[in-house]
């Protein structure tokens, strides 16, 4: 069933005709239009989809519409973090590239709530974004640029 629902991404408010229980990673990608989330297994195992709402990093693949209603969904086109960003283009962190805007969105999430991050809290927020390529020493060193 179709219901007129809200959707806040990166500030900006759209109303959707969508079914509430659609993965918010669908709305993103199909219905608004912004592809730099991705979807990779669908299933909470990657992190590739990885947004935040409300400031926490959420998959968004096991995110419904309903359990965003009210609350702020960014996206990587919205991410606002250049230190992190710079860090990322100065270690030349990605490879393939497909699973990086959910390795920015969690060590954007992390370096938000701990600005100097031990390795072994790097460690354990960045768990759950897996990389295909193994740029993980890349991803470890541009957070460690990134937290000064
Ligand atoms: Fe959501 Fe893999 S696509 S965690």
């Amino acid at each position: 069933s179709k219901n007129s629902l809200g959707l806040k991404i990166n500030g900006k408010d759209y109303t959707l005709d969508a079914d509430p229980n659609m993965p918010v990673l669908w709305a993103i990608r199909d219905i608004v239009g912004l592809t730099g989330t991705k979807f990779g297994c669908g299933a909470g195992l990657c992190g590739a989809c990885t947004v935040h709402v409300d400031g926490q990093p959420q998959r968004a693949c096991l995110t419904s519409l309903k359990q965003v209603q009210g609350k702020q969904v960014t996206t990587i086109e919205g991410l606002t973090f250049e230190p992190l960003k710079r860090a990322w283009r100065e270690h030349n962190v990605p490879q393939c590239g497909y699973c990086q805007a959910g390795q920015l969105m969690s060590a954007a999430a992390l370096l938000t709530q701990t600005a100097q991050p031990t390795e072994r809290q790097i460690d354990e927020a960045m768990a759950g974004n897996l990389c295909r390529c193994g740029t993980y020493t890349r991803i470890k060193a541009a957070i460690q640029t990134a937290s000064g």
